[in-house]
């Protein structure tokens, strides 16, 4: 469950007349969103389809079985989703086989030296994710892994260690899974890489790594009940931005949500950063920010709203020489940041979930997925395209010589 306190922690920079405004010209997106154009975007069917879900489920179960490490390879919206959800939910220490890498997230070849290194003697299961089939970071994953499988499997022993998803019909890595047999997950077409986590891109790897994707989307389908405060959310940012707060500061009170404050990051700077508009995201993992950023939140240049997440439910440790338990000093900590930087400067948007779940996780997901969507048509910016991140890809081909092929 989600509880949102949007005007604690505000009330002096919003006025109602900046909301009703806005609200006015929302009321269109909400009917898209509720009956129209959008709609497709509140069906879990446009993600993934039930056959499908059976596979992935299969396939899952086959796949933790028969390797000791799983390679992720995806860039941006085909893997930032699944970090983030995984890291939230699996254990810091000791996780459960198959260890997880993720590949194609860079051009490091000190990594690539760690990572061939360290797999050398261990049985590999691949799962390459590219929407386009056509990015380069993730094609030059997959050209080193299938060099390295092909030393050590047979033809037949390929077909089952290398999964593709990709779209049903477009881009190289679809060709490509044709020629070798691959076993394959559909990335459905309206769908884009960043509101992919509950299609095959991001379930298939997280049932994999165990983690109970149906309670996700049960997450996803409750999310529905969200829609107004994602709406609400989305108004009161661009409220906060007309007020000369050009920069969000995503704050989070537990580690565990770090890589989800980088999917965050991902999902508003894609989706709203262009045209030269946009609210530059940053992320804070509080107390430990405190001591680095808080300082610039409290005292510095007057330009950032924080959205904080907070979570209500965590595991009971005592602390005796306060009599409370560690929780309730982090929620302590929360609101009293809160107030402190709103005395000074800086407003925040605070969101809490009852418990770090699946199923929690699932609702935030979609609250985010949801808000990012509608602040980019509050401003007038397609939300689902990425025209900056094509030109870097295409002077890259330039300097290639050579157009990316999987
Ligand atoms: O959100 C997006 O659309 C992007 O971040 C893409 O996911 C990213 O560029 C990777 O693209 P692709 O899946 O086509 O390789």
């Amino acid at each position: 469950m989600i509880k949102s306190e949007f005007n604690k922690y505000t009330a002096k920079f919003i006025s109602g007349v900046d909301q009703v405004k806005l609200n006015k010209s929302s009321k269109k997106l909400i009917k898209s969103f509720v009956d129209g154009e959008l709609a497709y975007l509140n069906d879990i069917n446009s993600y993934v389809s039930k056959e499908e879900l059976n596979d992935i489920i299969k396939v899952a179960e086959y796949t933790r079985n028969n390797c000791d490490v799983f390679i992720v390879i995806g860039i941006g919206g085909s893997y930032m989703g699944t970090k983030a959800i995984m890291e939230a939910l699996l254990p810091t220490f000791n996780r459960e086989k198959p260890e997880v890498i993720f590949l194609g997230t860079n051009l490091s070849s000190l990594y690539y030296r760690d990572v061939i290194e360290y797999i050398k003697d261990k049985d590999v299961i691949v799962n390459v994710i590219s929407k386009s089939g056509e990015t380069l970071e993730p094609s030059i994953a997959f050209d080193i892994m299938e060099y390295i499988m092909k030393g050590k499997y047979s033809e037949e022993e390929m077909k089952e260690r290398i999964i593709i998803t990709t779209d049903a019909k477009k881009g190289s890595l679809r060709k490509k899974a044709k020629e070798g047999g691959y076993f394959t997950f559909e990335i459905p077409p309206k769908i884009g890489g960043r509101f992919s986590v509950f299609t095959p891109v991001g379930l298939f790897p997280l049932a994999v790594m165990g983690i109970d994707i149906l309670t996700l989307l049960e997450g996803f389908m409750s999310g529905s009940e969200y829609l107004d405060k994602a709406f609400e959310y989305a108004i009161a940012r661009e409220v906060l931005f007309r007020k000369g707060k050009y920069v969000e500061a995503f704050t989070v009170y537990d580690e565990k949500l770090y890589y989800f404050t980088e999917w965050l990051k991902q999902l508003f700077a894609e989706t709203q950063g262009k045209n030269g508009k946009g609210i530059l995201p940053i992320s804070i993992v509080n107390t430990r920010d405190l001591h680095s950023m808080g300082q610039f939140l409290q005292q510095g240049k007057d330009i950032v709203f924080e959205t904080t997440i907070g979570i209500i439910d965590e595991p009971v440790i005592k602390i005796n020489k306060y009599d409370k338990t560690l929780q309730e000093i982090n929620r302590i900590a929360l609101e009293k940041v809160c107030e402190a930087h709103y005395s000074d400067k800086t407003p925040s948007l605070v969101l809490y979930a009852s418990q770090l779940d699946e199923f929690n996780l699932g609702e935030l997901v979609r609250f985010f997925m949801t808000s990012a969507i509608v602040g980019a048509l509050l401003i007038d910016v397609n939300p689902f395209d990425q025209p900056g991140v094509e030109k870097y890809k295409s002077l890259i081909n330039d300097a290639l010589n050579s157009i990316v092929i999987f």
